[in-house]
């Protein structure tokens, strides 16, 4: 029997790629969200057999019960996602981070959901002493609203767990590569597009220190977490994405130069607004599940590179490629 799939937030960013992994590989897919960064992540896969949409706010309980039932396994991904969208939109940050989010896991434990996967980040560990590595038990150190909602139901779910269901707390790196919901405002997609589009970078706060992961992987994860036992899952943290790929933000644009459009000139300006550097130890899940990150960040931006040349997006500055 497949195993049924609820990802809310399935049309997102990283949604749209976990979903089509999770088709490829062998599971039911249903999606609920309401579009609020438009339909491209659910028009692809549309009419397919084994995909779903339902269109619906996880704040309304009628709609994520009804997206509950018959369901095996919950990816919650739903969220007002990054610190400048959670300051804009201040008051969604809270009612869909935290009231939307127990709402889901509420709905799960009623529905004797297995697996419910929460999708928190690795900004939790805001400003860390970068000669530690960051490992799950460390203590957070949020530096933004974003954050701040996310530990809050990191703590919400572990302290309602019921027997029946396993929580898996996902901690992510920050994502980059091509995706049908594209967006162009996290770091490495940002730098790729003004490199080829402005043969310019100016990179803000160029020492401080991100772990980085190719979209497509939070699927391949999500896939090791459903179908690995459930003594190796249940009720763990895992933060996702390889230890090497830790780097500092000047070296994306120094790859970027190096490897891809040697005549780009680079800025470096020391201050940046965003003060988070932390770097993370993934030896769990690699030791736990097996899980390494199979594509480089080399390759990755060469992709991208090569997204934004062949205009695979007409207007990559559109707004609408941004969370703010
Ligand atoms: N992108 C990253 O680098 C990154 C890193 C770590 C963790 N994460 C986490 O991964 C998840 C997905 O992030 P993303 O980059 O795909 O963001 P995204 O903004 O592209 O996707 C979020 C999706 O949630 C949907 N959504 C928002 N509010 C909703 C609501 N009230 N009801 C139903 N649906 C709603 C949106 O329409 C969108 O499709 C988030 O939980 C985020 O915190 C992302």
């Amino acid at each position: 029997m497949k195993k049924r799939v609820l990802v809310t937030g399935g049309g997102g960013y990283i949604g749209s790629t976990l979903s089509r992994h999770l088709l490829l590989n062998g599971f039911d897919v249903r999606v609920l969200d309401n579009l609020s960064m438009g339909g491209d992540g659910v028009m692809c896969f549309l009419g397919y057999p084994s995909y779903q949409f339902f269109k619906g706010d996880i704040r309304d309980r009628h709609a994520v019960d009804e997206a509950m039932s018959d369901i095996d396994h919950v990816v919650h991904l739903a969220a007002i996602v990054g610190e400048p969208a959670a300051r804009k939109f201040h008051e969604d940050a809270k009612t869909i981070n935290n009231d939307g989010t127990e709402i889901v896991f509420e709905s799960a434990l009623r529905h004797n959901i297995e697996r419910f996967v929460f999708f928190s980040t690795c900004s939790s560990y805001g400003v860390q002493d970068t000669n530690i590595m960051a490992t799950e038990t460390t203590e957070l150190n949020p530096v933004s609203l974003y954050a701040e909602t996310k530990i809050k139901m990191e703590n919400y779910i572990k302290d309602n767990i019921s027997e029946k269901m396993s929580y898996i707390i996902m901690r992510p790196s920050t994502v980059h590569g091509p995706s049908p919901r594209m967006r162009f405002d996290l770091i490495v997609n940002h730098l790729a597009k003004d490199a080829v589009m402005t043969n310019k970078l100016d990179v803000f706060g160029g020492s401080l220190w991100r772990p980085l992961m190719w979209v497509g992987e939070a699927g391949r994860a999500v896939e090791k977490v459903l179908s690995s036992k459930k003594e190796l899952i249940h009720n763990q943290i895992f933060n996702l994405g390889n230890t090497e790929n830790n780097v500092r933000k000047k070296e994306i644009a120094e790859i970027i130069k190096d490897k891809f459009i040697n005549d780009l000139e680079i800025n470096y300006a020391d201050e940046d607004p965003d003060l988070r550097s932390y770097r993370v130890d993934f030896s769990k899940i690699e030791k736990t599940l097996g899980f390494k990150l199979e594509k480089s960040l080399e390759d990755a931006i060469g992709e991208l590179i090569n997204l934004v040349k062949n205009k695979l997006i007409l207007n990559p500055n559109d707004r609408s490629y941004g969370n703010h």
